[in-house]
């Protein structure tokens, strides 16, 4: 992939396509050490897609991320982007079409925001109308407002904020690629979770193909089409959906990190609308109707589960963009979801090994 292909040359936000990225067989061993910090890492994140590597501290995901834009030198191993290797690349003009957001963003502090998101841009050597208009479009993205925003430096911004612009400065050239190395692992949970609703919008948006670390088993739920989990020595242990991590984790280790509420877990990957909800014909929904009780279908089950626990049990009524009655969600339907998924994992295996679901306590 050249730069000219990528950094688009028509209009400001004519998004660049988004590259495959494959790792093969990738490893890393820092100089002075024993045991490699990666170790024979494959893996392929398709175009457009969100791969969330996850894993305890010292797993190796700032390390791979790292190889992947050259920023330290590869041990064993290819990494190709949009099929070509990376270790072809000239680093600093592959580094151009890769965003990069780590934890502390490192905006500069002495630039406008304007000028922060522009750096990249003018590295490329746009005209100034269209970085202009780039930094606007992407300013409105993160739900900024330019006119406000624009002239500001970062320490007049709060920490989500800087964030935001730290995510657009990332995407400003429109790289194939994103790396993003937990880059809100500094927030409060409130800010944090409206970063990660944001993020999903906007990737809804511009289809970025994305490498997203986080330490965090929910975050990463949350986040990915598909979940890589590294143990300690950079090796992986599972790469699949969030779905199929929660249900089928490939052996203990994954099990135990994903947690023993994994069920709790799958709960907040489905909607209230994905359910057979309950006729609301003899529950008189309607006379329910203080605001607690009433949830979007759009609500997942888990934040269902929450709200009928706080509300007693007691049913909830579900309700459309229009506010019309869906139907009801009790304790007993999630209940009954519960079982039927566990069910559904121990039918095919749920490869653990530890004998889960096996008839071995002979009543
Ligand atoms: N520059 C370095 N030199 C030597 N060892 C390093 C260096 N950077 C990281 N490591 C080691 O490599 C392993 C992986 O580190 P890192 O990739 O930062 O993990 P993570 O981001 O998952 O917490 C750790 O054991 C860490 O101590
Ligand atoms: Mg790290």
């Amino acid at each position: 992939m050249k730069t000219e292909d990528t950094a688009h040359n028509e209009g400001p936000s004519a998004f660049a396509q988004a590259a495959e990225l494959e790792l093969r067989g990738v490893s890393k061993l820092y100089p002075g050490q024993r045991e490699p910090a990666i170790k024979e890492l494959s893996l392929t994140v398709p175009a457009g897609e969100v791969c969330v590597l996850v894993g305890p501290s010292g797993s190796g995901k700032t390390t791979a991320m790292r190889l992947i834009n050259r920023l330290i030198p590869i041990s064993g191993g290819d990494i190709l982007l949009g099929g070509e290797s990376v270790l072809e690349r000239e680093p600093k003009a592959l580094r151009r079409e890769i965003g990069y957001v780590i934890q502390q963003i490192g905006l500069f502090p002495h630039q406008t925001v304007g000028e922060n998101i522009a750096t990249v841009p003018r590295l490329l050597g746009w005209e100034e109308k269209r970085i202009g208009e780039r930094v606007d479009e992407l300013l409105a993205l993160i739900d900024l407002d330019p006119a406000e925003m624009r002239t500001r430096y970062p320490s007049q911004l709060s920490g989500g904020q800087r964030q935001r612009v730290g995510v657009a400065r990332a995407l400003a050239a429109d790289p194939p690629l994103m790396l993003m190395d937990e880059p809100f692992g500094a927030i409060d949970p409130i800010n944090r979770a409206r970063l990660q609703d944001e993020f999903l919008r906007l990737q809804a948006q511009v289809k970025k193909t994305v490498v997203f670390v986080t330490h965090d088993i929910d975050e990463a739920i949350k986040m990915g089409d598909r979940i890589a989990i590294l143990r300690e020595g950079g090796v992986l242990a599972q790469y699949d959906t969030p779905q199929e991590i929660l249900t089928r984790p490939a052996d203990s280790f994954v099990a135990q990190f994903v947690g023993a509420d994994r069920g709790l877990k799958r709960l907040a990957l489905t909607t209230l609308a994905e359910l057979k909800l309950i006729e609301p014909n003899g529950l008189r929904p309607d006379e329910s109707a203080d605001g607690a009780r009433r949830v979007p279908r759009e609500t997942s089950v888990r934040d269902a589960l929450s709200t009928l626990l706080s509300a007693g049990g007691q049913p909830l009524t579900v309700i459309d963009g229009e506010g019309r009655v869906e139907g009801l969600v009790t304790l007993t339907l999630v209940e009954q979801l519960l079982s039927e998924e566990a069910a559904n994992a121990n039918a095919n295996g749920n490869g653990n090994g530890n004998g889960n679901g096996n008839a071995a306590d002979g009543g």
